[in-house]
């Protein structure tokens, strides 16, 4: 039903608008009395023997959402219902902002990918906390958090402590996002003295709290060897608690859409299929250097089942879809969910 009706509807409209239809969809069934009963019992999968417990949480499953798809915390409840173990909602920045001009997502459905420039567009990390307030959320919650594009990277850490200490008491765990590509330098905080501050910094807040969160780093996919040795040394070090491999990739290698089309999409990051075994290499990478001693969520070009197994054999212990999700639909977890309920059963 969703490839065949559904997905060529919204695929009429721009990516954006798309995405505001299909999540205002999810929202009207708030009202609708049973709807999301119904929704439940179409998408929801449950397994006992899929259930991790993983930096003190218990996760009923171990497919979540990544950072993107709900930037401003806002339909968490919504996406539960269509059976994720978890969801990370942001990226949030201390402080609103529009993001970069649109159009800013594209389609490539040659290649089951996107390419997006957004920016880091929400609205801000008092307004998801007003959320959070209201709407107690019924799934796992982490935060993704970043800098402000304006904030200059010598201050970058100010930010990130920040989102932290407003959200502490009210999310499950965060991710410190300082890997995306669509933002002027960002990327530069992965490596460096500056990398060391923002950790610091943010595990200074948790030293004084109550609860130790727990708090992941996201890296991209298009760092050297070099690069994410110094990371998982620094991770290891300090007390990190793991690492979401991967973010978006600068990468067009290899794509079956026309060159022109591609290139008139312009600069942002590559996801879904393309993304796949660059991201499953990183995993794979990061789990054996650091012996198995950090815990890797793997995000990157899971479009299918047999790629959630494949990441989690590889070393992660989760996976979160974004781009899967758009071309598979709602449900996607459940056909995760039930393919690796049955692979561990062989
Ligand atoms: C439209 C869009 C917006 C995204 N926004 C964010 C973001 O705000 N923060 C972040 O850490 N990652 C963001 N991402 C990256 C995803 O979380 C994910 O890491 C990446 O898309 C690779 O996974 P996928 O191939 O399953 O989509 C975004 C991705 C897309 C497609």
């Amino acid at each position: 039903m969703y490839k065949l009706l559904i997905r060529p509807l919204l695929f009429l409209f721009n990516p954006e608008k798309a995405h505001k239809i299909a999540l205002g969809a999810l929202r009207v069934a708030r009202y609708i009395p049973g709807a999301r009963f119904l929704i439940r019992l179409c998408c929801k999968k449950r397994s006992k023997s899929l259930e991790r417990e993983l930096f003190g949480i218990k996760f009923p499953n171990p497919v979540g959402i990544s950072a993107g798809l709900d930037k401003n915390g806002e339909y968490y409840n919504d996406l539960a219902s269509l059976g994720f173990g978890f969801i990370e909602i942001g990226s949030l920045t201390p402080l609103p902002q529009s993001g970069n001009p649109a159009p800013r997502l594209f389609r490539l459905p040659k290649d089951r990918a996107l390419i997006n420039r957004m920016g880091i567009n929400n609205t801000g990390v008092k307004a998801a906390l007003n959320h959070l307030k209201k709407d107690n959320p019924r799934i796992i919650v982490g935060a993704n958090i970043t800098k402000n594009t304006t904030t200059p990277n010598s201050e970058a850490y100010k930010d990130y402590v920040r989102c932290v200490s407003l959200l502490y008491d009210f999310v499950d765990f965060f991710v410190l996002n300082v890997s995306c590509p669509n933002v002027k330098d960002l990327q530069q905080l992965q490596v460096g003295d500056m990398l060391s501050q923002i950790i610091d910094a943010v595990l200074e807040v948790r030293r004084y709290s109550e609860d130790s969160r727990p708090i992941l780093l996201k890296v991209s996919p298009d760092i050297t060897r070099e690069q994410i040795d110094e990371i998982i040394h620094l991770c290891l070090i300090n007390g990190i608690d793991g690492i979401v491999a991967t973010n978006t990739t600068h990468s067009r290698d290899g794509l079956k859409t026309p060159e022109k089309q591609v290139e008139a999409c312009g600069e942002g990051g590559l996801s879904g299929a393309p993304l796949f075994e660059k991201s499953l290499e990183m995993v794979k990478y990061i789990h054996e250097k650091s012996n198995g001693l950090l815990p890797i969520i793997a995000s990157g070009g899971i479009m299918s089942p047999q790629q959630a197994a494949a990441m989690l054999d590889a070393g992660a212990s989760l996976v979160e879809v974004y781009t899967g999700f758009i071309y598979e639909g709602p449900r996607f977890a459940k056909r995760i969910i039930r393919y690796l309920k049955k692979k561990a059963r062989q």
